[in-house]
C-alpha cells in the first residue's frame, strides 16, 4: 500500500492528481483543501485552510490519527495548493494579501514538509516530497512579487531538505517541481489583471486564445509518471517541461 497526501484538490492541478490517484488501486490517498469532510475515491478529503499555519498543525495532527498503526511501501507528498494572488507592483497591493499569498505558497508547504517527514519517518519504506513550484520562482515577473518570493523560497528550502536527505542518509527524496502552464482557474485569475497590474496580461490572453496551457490531467500524469520512475527526484529544483517523456 503507498500513501499520497495532497493539498488543494479542489480544482486544477490537484483536483486532476486526485482524480488519478482516486482510481488506482492500494492507495490510500488523502486529499487536504477546502472542501468538507469526508470519503473520497481512495480515501478521504480533510477541510483545512492552508493560510492558517495553526490550522495546518491541527490537519496535520488528523492525518496522524488516521495514520496511526499503518505502514506503508511508499508515502508520497504533493504539496500543490497555491495562489497567484495579489497580483500588482509591490506599493499597490494589500498587504495582509502579500501575507496571505506567503502563508499558502510558503509556509503552508514547509511545515506540511516538515510534519510529513516525522510522521512516516519510522513507517515507510520509500518517502518522497514533491513541492509544486513555478518558472515563476526563477526569475521576476512584474506584479507577482509574492508568488515569485514564495516559490523561490520552495525551490530554496527543497535544496535544503534534499542536501539534509542525502547528508543524514535518510532515504527521502524532495523535488520542487515547475508543471509548466497549465489551463487551470489560477491562469483566469492570470489573465484577468488589467496590464498596470500585470504588464505582460496580453501573453498569457494570447497563450490561452492558440491553446497553449496544458490540461491539468496530462501535467498530472507527467507528474505521477515521473514520480513513480524516480526520474522527477534526479535533481532537487526541477521543470516538468525538460524531463522528457
Ligand atoms: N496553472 C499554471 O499555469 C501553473 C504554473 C506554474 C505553477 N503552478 C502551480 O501549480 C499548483 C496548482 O495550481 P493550479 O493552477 O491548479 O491553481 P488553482 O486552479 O488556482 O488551484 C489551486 C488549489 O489550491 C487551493 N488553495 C488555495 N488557497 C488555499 C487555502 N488557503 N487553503 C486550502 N487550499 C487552498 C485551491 O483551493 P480553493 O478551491 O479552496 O481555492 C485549489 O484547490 C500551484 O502551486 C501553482 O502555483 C501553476
Amino acid at each position: 500500500m503507498d500513501l499520497y497526501i495532497v493539498t488543494g484538490h479542489t480544482k486544477g492541478l490537484g483536483q486532476a492528481l486526485v482524480a488519478q490517484l482516486g482510481a488506482e488501486k492500494d492507495i490510500e490517498l488523502i486529499a487536504l483543501g477546502r472542501a468538507q469532510d469526508g470519503p473520497i475515491p481512495g480515501g478521504a478529503q480533510l477541510f483545512v485552510d492552508l493560510a492558517a499555519p495553526r490550522a495546518v498543525e491541527t490537519v496535520c495532527d488528523r492525518v496522524d490519527e488516521r495514520l496511526r498503526g499503518k505502514r506503508f511501501a511508499k508515502a508520497v507528498l504533493i504539496n500543490n495548493a497555491g495562489m497567484i494572488s495579489p497580483v500588482g507592483m509591490i506599493d499597490r497591493v494589500d498587504a495582509a494579501e502579500l501575507e496571505l499569498n506567503l502563508a499558502v505558497n510558503f509556509t503552508a508547504p514547509i511545515l506540511l514538509m516538515r510534519r510529513f517527514l516525522i510522521a512516516t519517518a519510522t513507517t515507510a519504506k520509500v518517502r518522497r516530497v514533491i513541492n509544486i513550484s513555478s518558472g515563476a520562482g526563477r526569475r521576476p515577473i512584474f506584479g507577482w512579487g509574492a508568488y515569485c518570493a514564495a516559490k523561490a523560497a520552495i525551490d530554496m528550502v527543497s535544496r535544503v531538505a534534499a542536501l539534509e536527505a542525502q547528508t543524514a542518509r535518510t532515504g527521502v527524496q524532495v523535488v520542487s517541481l515547475a508543471p509548466g502552464v497549465i489551463d487551470t482557474p489560477m491562469q483566469g485569475v492570470v489573465r484577468s489583471a488589467s496590464p498596470e497590474e500585470f504588464v505582460d496580461v496580453e501573453r498569457f490572453r494570447q497563450m490561452k486564445a492558440a491553446g497553449e496551457l496544458r490540461p491539468p490531467a496530462d501535467v498530472a500524469a507527467d507528474i505521477l509518471r515521473h514520480e513513480r520512475s524516480g526520474k522527477l527526484f534526479a535533481e532537487p529544483v526541477a521543470d516538468l517541461r525538460t524531463l522528457g517523456a
